[in-house]
């Protein structure tokens, strides 16, 4: 349990990107006493108005990256496509423990896939494509149903176009003459979607929270259930793929990666080099958040022994949702109503969550069948 040089408060972390995940990892600073220091174009950003300063600019602005460098002691992100130049710099000046490598594979799906194969984790089968002639003569070789998506800059869905019989090939080969690279993946027939979050020290300390287990909706997140109701063998193979993966990648701070689940089966589907939504759950649920321990982390503090307190159901609140979420803070009392912050409740923008936590999965049930049912009664 080394603890090198910790930055300890009231120094000042800097944070790119200033959404849902950099506001909570500054609450989490900031209950430590941390000065936090935002870069984000949006003024009074979700994070801004729990940091102590904005830098308002764009997140490849040299000149904004420049200052953050020099006004913070450690530098993190919220998100995986920092830019690399800008990574880089950071990480010369030795104030970015997280490293720009992580960065660099996480956000490139071919880059990313190539790790985990070169650790020998089963993947979906794929092929990479630059444009349509590519993706039509791969279309012939791939299994069906399968998905493509762009390589880069892909979130809640957007960039990828699922590929179900050959009447949608038109489609894939269009969408891959827009330019850029893309991955064509088969489709795996899963019974659960699943993720593994853990926190890595930079003397390689790895402590990895309970296994999440998620429901999309059109794409989204919509319910995160922890811990997830997989069996041993399953778990056991999760977080042995996780323990590789992050020392492979050399991880530092909180990490994510999402599983697909087919029988005894675990299938590695991508990785997110920051804190997770499958994760929000762990603030209520276990003794140490997803985002405290990301802050010890990055700032050399020995990282808090993970204990799950209760299990829990997260659930999204997306702009659709906000009347719901809003009863449920006045009503319902059990409910742990986070709202972040942003100005307009847009349809599937995520603009808070909602989590309960209980002794058992009815009880679960019985707090988030109140929640639903609030929102009919609305
Ligand atoms: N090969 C696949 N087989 C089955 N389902 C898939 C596959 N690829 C993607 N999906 C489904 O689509 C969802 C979104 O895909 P993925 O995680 O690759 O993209 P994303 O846009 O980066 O998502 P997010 O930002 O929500 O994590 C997955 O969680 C899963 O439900
Ligand atoms: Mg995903």
């Amino acid at each position: 349990m080394q603890t090198n040089n910790p930055t300890l408060p009231d120094k000042t972390i800097g944070i790119i990107g200033g959404g849902q995940l950099g506001r909570m990892m500054s609450i989490s600073a900031k209950y430590m006493g941390y000065n936090v220091i935002v870069l984000d174009p949006t003024p009074n950003c979700p994070t801004a108005q729990v940091a102590d300063e904005q830098i308002v600019a764009a997140y490849d602005d040299m000149g904004a990256i420049k200052e953050l460098t020099e006004k913070s002691d450690v530098v993190t992100y919220e998100f995986e496509n920092v830019d690399l130049t800008a990574a880089s710099y950071i990480e010369k000046a030795g104030k970015l423990p997280q490293g720009a490598y992580a960065l660099e594979v996480t956000q490139n799906r071919e880059k990313e896939k190539n790790v985990m194969q070169e650790v020998g984790l089963p993947i979906p089968a794929f092929s990479i494509v630059k444009n349509g002639a590519e993706c039509e003569a791969a279309l012939k070789e791939t299994k069906l149903p399968a998905v493509i998506k762009t390589c880069r800059g892909g979130y809640d869905g957007k960039g990828q176009l699922k590929i179900e019989s050959t009447t949608d090939f038109p489609d894939a080969i269009e969408f891959a003459d827009e330019g850029g690279t893309f991955i064509i993946e088969e489709w795996i027939t899963f019974d659960k979607e699943i993720s593994v979050i853990f926190s890595r020290s930079t003397t390689g300390e790895i402590e990895i929270f309970p296994i999440a287990e998620n429901d999309h909706k059109d794409h989204i997140l919509y319910e995160t259930i922890a811990p997830a109701r997989i069996s041993e063998v399953v778990r056991k193979k999760a977080m042995d793929a996780a323990t590789l993966l992050a020392e492979k990648i050399n991880i530092v701070g909180t990490f994510a990666i999402e599983m697909f689940v087919q029988g005894q089966d675990v299938y590695i589907n991508e990785m997110a080099p920051r804190p997770h939504n499958s994760g929000h759950y762990t603030i209520e649920a276990c003794n140490v958040s997803q985002f405290t321990n990301h802050i010890r982390a990055i700032c050399q503090l020995p990282l808090t022994k993970i204990k799950k307190l209760q299990d829990a159901i997260m659930i999204n609140v997306l702009g659709e949702d906000m009347d719901k979420a809003l009863h449920a803070l006045a009503h319902i009392p059990e409910s742990f109503v986070h709202l972040y912050g942003k100005a307009e409740p847009k349809e599937k923008r995520k603009m808070g969550h909602v989590t309960f936590i209980g002794d058992n999965e009815t009880e679960l049930e019985a707090l988030k069948q109140a929640y639903e049912e609030e929102r009919q009664n609305d």
